[in-house]
């Protein structure tokens, strides 16, 4: 993972060289903080000037670039902020994203944030935004393009003009926010990758050298190993496809005191899906390369995890599988035996992402953990509920369930809560097993929340569904609010989340 080195220090204005620096203004306030004043009287009261004028009004989206190459600070990029009063953390990640883009797009070799003493963030809070929103908006995905856009920039060297802030609580930060931030590029780059060559065989690569990395202990259990052991939801999956399933596992132990697992973490990593028999249609079929988005975020969680080495017992599972078309399919009616024993009707083979990550969830269960999170493109359902803004959450457990909200809140990866009520779990009904993989098209999303929840019995189990926000399409719909995602591609959402989850629960 290339890393960013950023520079902070408490500079004086007149001492400052740099050729562009980076200072966001509110909608309707003056300029406040002394380093951004003094930078007004360099520019001879330009930006005063230019806010009486009602040229600079600070609305969120505006921007104006000063250019005065004969002055040490050579450009001011002015970003709008929008109104004080809706001033939230993810402003500073915005600013920092927006700002990076900027003096990237200008041909900058360097650039600076000028960050006065923010409302009500501590220091370290502030770094930690700003090398997140830097370091995510940075990232851009271009492995299969012969011109790359990223050999002609030159922009490497990045500066934190603070004034008053406590320089090392700031460098503290910044240095977790990298932490976080390399987890989500790190999703995204795994996830960006097109199915033919990101099959489970290369997901599980990925996985062991992420827990090589960290130090965790990795094994995965091959096809053969997984029919063999009785894993009729995943090998039921895989069966149409040549590649061979895995399912992927990784240990990490923050408390080697304790014997518990206190969280397993599931995700999907279905690394295409067609859909099987019951076959997609062809509009937009390519994107089902994204479907193991799931797995990408669980294993940019153990990145993050790995790093920051939280006090808790954790195991990783990424059940990896293609899901395609061939005379060894499963079909409609089969009836399979999951590797809990339970026994499956099969009305749509498309629904399989529940079939896997069922046989992950009991494993787990079987392993012993003590709380349980999952998170998958799961359902179309939850993208016509939610659309791309939030994320599906369900979950039975209450403090559980607040516990995984404020972690989601404290990187603006936000949730909206689904039902989990055992009234709907009539649609799954069949007569023929114990439970059908799909029913109507009623509560899509909470369907396969109810299927995978009793997979997890007792266990609190929460269910993440990232149809939606697991990547950017360019769309209208789709409307891009955060400069430090991607114009288009894997999102690498929830590995912040999840260990931030991690990080929470080795306090509680
Ligand atoms: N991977 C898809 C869900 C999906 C759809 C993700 C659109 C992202 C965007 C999943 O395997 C699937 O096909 N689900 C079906 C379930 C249905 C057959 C019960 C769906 O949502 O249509
Ligand atoms: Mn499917
Ligand atoms: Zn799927």
């Amino acid at each position: 993972m290339s890393s960013i080195q950023i520079n902070v220090s408490n500079a004086q204005i007149d001492q400052l060289k740099t050729q562009g620096l980076v200072l966001g203004v509110f909608e309707g306030e003056s300029l406040e903080g002394p380093v951004a004043k003094a930078l007004d009287e360099m520019y001879d009261g330009l930006i005063t000037r230019l806010m009486e004028a009602g040229e600079i009004r600070g609305e969120r989206k505006e921007f104006h670039i000063l250019h005065r190459p004969d002055l040490p600070v050579q450009k001011i990029i002015v970003l709008g902020c929008g109104k004080k009063s809706k001033f939230k953390p993810d402003t500073v990640r915005f600013l920092a994203a927006k700002g990076a883009r900027t003096a990237r797009k200008l041909g900058q070799v360097e650039v600076s944030f000028l960050l006065e003493p923010c409302q009500s963030l501590e220091d370290e809070q502030l770094g930690e935004l700003v090398s997140e929103g830097l370091i995510m908006g940075l990232d851009r995905f271009e492995l299969y393009k012969e011109k790359k856009k990223s050999d002609r920039d030159r922009l490497d060297e990045f500066n934190v003009v603070l004034s008053g802030a406590k320089e090392s609580a700031v460098q503290a930060g910044l240095d977790r926010g990298a932490i976080l931030a390399q987890g989500n590029v790190l999703s995204r780059q795994i996830a960006n990758h097109p199915g033919n060559y990101m099959t489970p065989s290369r997901m599980a690569e990925e996985a062991q050298k992420i827990a090589k990395d960290a130090g965790f202990e990795f094994q995965v259990m091959d096809e053969p190993e997984l029919i063999e052991k009785g894993f009729g939801g995943i090998t039921a999956v895989s069966a149409g496809s040549e590649e061979n399933c895995k399912m992927i596992l990784m240990r990490y132990r923050g408390n080697p005191s304790s014997k518990e697992i206190d969280l397993a973490i599931v995700g999907k990593g279905l690394t295409f899906d067609a859909g099987g028999i019951s076959i997609k249609p062809a509009a937009n079929m390519h994107m089902m390369k994204y479907d193991m988005c799931g797995g990408a975020g669980v294993l940019g969680a153990a990145y993050i995890i790995g790093q920051l080495k939280p006090k808790v017992n954790i195991n990783f599972y990424v059940p990896s599988s293609e899901n395609l078309l061939g005379p060894k399919s499963y079909k409609p009616g089969d009836v399979l035996t999951m590797y809990s024993g339970k026994t499956v009707e099969i009305m749509n083979t498309d629904a399989e992402g529940r079939l896997l990550l069922a046989d992950a969830i009991t494993l787990a269960v079987e392993e012993g953990a003590k709380k349980i999170v999952n998170t998958a493109t799961l359902t179309g359902a939850v993208v016509g509920a939610l659309g791309h803004f939030r994320t599906g959450l369900m979950c039975r457990d209450d403090e559980f369930k607040s516990l995984v909200t404020e972690s989601a809140n404290q990187c603006d990866e936000l949730v909206w809560e689904l039902p989990l009520d055992e009234e709907y779990r009539v649609i799954l009904h069949t007569a023929v097993a114990d439970i059908a993989n799909s029913g109507s098209r009623l509560a899509g999303a909470t369907t396969a929340g109810i299927f995978l929840n009793e997979f997890a019995g007792d266990v609190p189990f929460c269910h993440l569904d990232i149809a939606g926000t697991a990547w950017v399409e360019n769309l209208p719909t789709q409307y891009n609010f955060k400069p430090y995602l991607p114009k288009e591609g894997a999102s690498g959402t929830v590995a912040r989340t999840i260990a931030i989850i991690a990080e929470k629960l080795a306090h509680a």
